[in-house]
């Protein structure tokens, strides 16, 4: 069976951008930034970006691209025995992150609709809370599933199955190189519009005045190193599958680089609209911007829509902000969904359009649950855990294997004949030492800090089983997924990189 490959370089380019930008990059970064000392917070990004984002956006592309394969079958092309790491990413991104992911879009349309007549009204956070969601008590009462959003949820698992449906050329690629350039304009409509309010300065002063002192705090580096990992789309597996639709000649280097500082460039330019429309809200309440900047959720749902309403045709202004949302969620989330298909197909050999159709029912049967009025709760805890222990510990054995079980001058050779940027010492030497020690300390911290307290103070019962339960059954399922027989001889082709 031939392997399915991108139309052009750029197609490749643009898929792995609206991978990277999603719903993260427009409110969790720049709430992020502001929490943590504001322009401060760019110094340990950035070097996070440089140190840990780039490099192991580098090795993804590289193994994908040389191994010809999704994530489980370059793994087990590199070390049989390490395929499970490969299935693991990409069942627990699927089954857990694109669940309440598609939540989230769901979300977004539902603000994309009601922005039309600000239909949210002087109190927006009763109306998210009370009224949107409904919230329950706890996690532990589900109470009724929330009919809006389950509509938006049919709309957005429609429209991952009618991209993804049509292949790597006619589906992904055309979607994102529609997805990317609209994205971008319209991001840009809302940044020159919010600079021009009143008040856009506080709010600009307020994102990026540096704090320094808060650069002291390890909460800080371990909040860096977790965006640049989620915003980068790391350990998910999708951009292993995404290089294995290369060419033989593709730019590896600077393919990466592009799509790194595309990405962050991204985040800072939405973080001015952010703020700009914070700021204009605090001056036109006469408030200090510290009481309208909201928790993350919060900032995008109760925030924002609250100052789309002080404004003058801020019903458009909220129009096009929820539809970047929406926008830059689903270039996200249909690249989920394409990991894993990726993985069964290299795997099984089943057909494609099968196994996407019954991907797209089983994911959206799969995300009711976090439509019910414990949603919320439940994207919490299964977030929390997944981001921090199932994408960084990925990212840990990713360097392992590539780093010391696999020869990484064989991959390194590869990637420096393809590319423009040569790779130098200076990647082993993170790959192989800085980045699995960096990320080794973040996660001894971050159990510390579990044992110690229940995260968010929720139940232990809650968190053992949504967050806990959720990483043992997914890691479980992935290994028995790599125990059984290969269907194809995918696993058997040789590789690009001679050994
Ligand atoms: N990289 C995607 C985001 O930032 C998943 O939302």
């Amino acid at each position: 069976m031939q392997r399915e490959q991108w139309k052009s370089q750029v197609g490749f380019l643009m898929a792995a951008i609206g991978s990277a930008i999603g719903l993260g990059n427009i409110w969790r970064f720049s709430y992020l930034a502001y929490e943590h000392g504001g322009g401060a917070f760019l110094i340990p990004y950035v070097i996070a970006l440089l140190t840990a984002g780039i490099p192991l956006l580098i090795l993804e592309f590289g193994i994908g691209h040389e191994r010809i394969g999704s994530a489980p079958l370059a793994y087990h092309k590199i070390k049989q025995n390490w395929e499970w790491l490969g299935w693991w990413a990409v069942i627990f991104v699927m089954f857990g992150i694109e669940l309440y992911y598609t939540a989230v879009i769901s979300w977004c349309i539902n603000f994309l609709n009601l922005s039309f007549d600000l239909s949210w009204g002087d109190d927006p956070n009763a109306f998210f809370f009370k009224e949107f969601l409904s919230l329950s008590d706890g996690p532990s009462s589900v109470g009724n599933v929330r009919t809006p959003v389950l509509i938006g949820l049919v709309i957005v698992w429609f429209l991952n199955w009618l991209i993804i449906y049509r292949g790597v050329q006619k589906g992904l690629e055309l979607a994102n190189k529609i997805f990317m350039p609209l994205l971008f304009v319209l991001t840009a409509i809302l940044f020159f519009w919010s600079i021009t309010l009143d008040g856009a300065l506080t709010g600009m002063k307020a994102y990026l005045m540096p704090d320094f002192s808060k650069l002291l705090n390890h909460k800080v580096w371990i909040d860096a190193y977790s965006q640049i990992f989620f915003t980068l789309s790391l350990g998910f597996g999708i951009m292993i599958a995404y290089a294995s639709y290369l060419p033989a000649k593709a730019n590896i280097t600077r393919n990466a680089i592009l799509t790194g500082f595309i990405n962050s460039g991204y985040s800072l330019f939405a973080g001015f609209a952010v703020f700009s429309v914070l700021g204009f809200m605090a001056t036109t309440q006469q408030q200090p911007i510290s009481e309208v900047v909201s928790q993350s959720i919060g900032l995008a749902f109760v925030a924002y829509p609250k100052a789309i309403s002080l404004m003058p045709a801020g019903n458009v202004f909220g129009v096009i902000f929820f539809l970047c949302l929406v926008v830059a969620g689903l270039s996200s989330s249909i690249s989920i969904v394409e990991a894993f298909t990726s993985a069964v197909v290299d795997k099984f050999g089943l057909e494609r359009k099968k196994i996407v159709t019954i991907m797209s029912i089983v994911g959206f049967l799969g995300s009711i649950i976090f439509t019910t009025q414990a949603g919320l709760f439940w994207l919490d805890i299964v977030d929390h855990f997944l981001t921090h222990y199932g994408l960084v510990v990925v990212g840990v054995f990713e360097c392992i294997l590539v780093g010391w079980i696999f020869r990484i001058t064989i991959l390194k050779k590869h990637i420096n004949k393809i590319s423009t940027f040569q790779l130098g010492r200076l990647w082993t030497f993170l790959i192989r030492y800085f980045v699995p020690i960096v990320l080794g300390i973040i996660l001894f911290i971050d159990i510390y800090r579990e044992v110690k307290q229940p995260y968010e103070g929720y139940p232990w019962t809650s968190i053992l089983i949504l967050g806990i339960g959720w990483i043992l059954v997914t890691l479980t399922v992935a290994i028995w997924f790599a125990s059984k027989p290969w269907k194809t001889e995918q696993h058997k082709a040789p590789s690009r990189g001679e050994e």
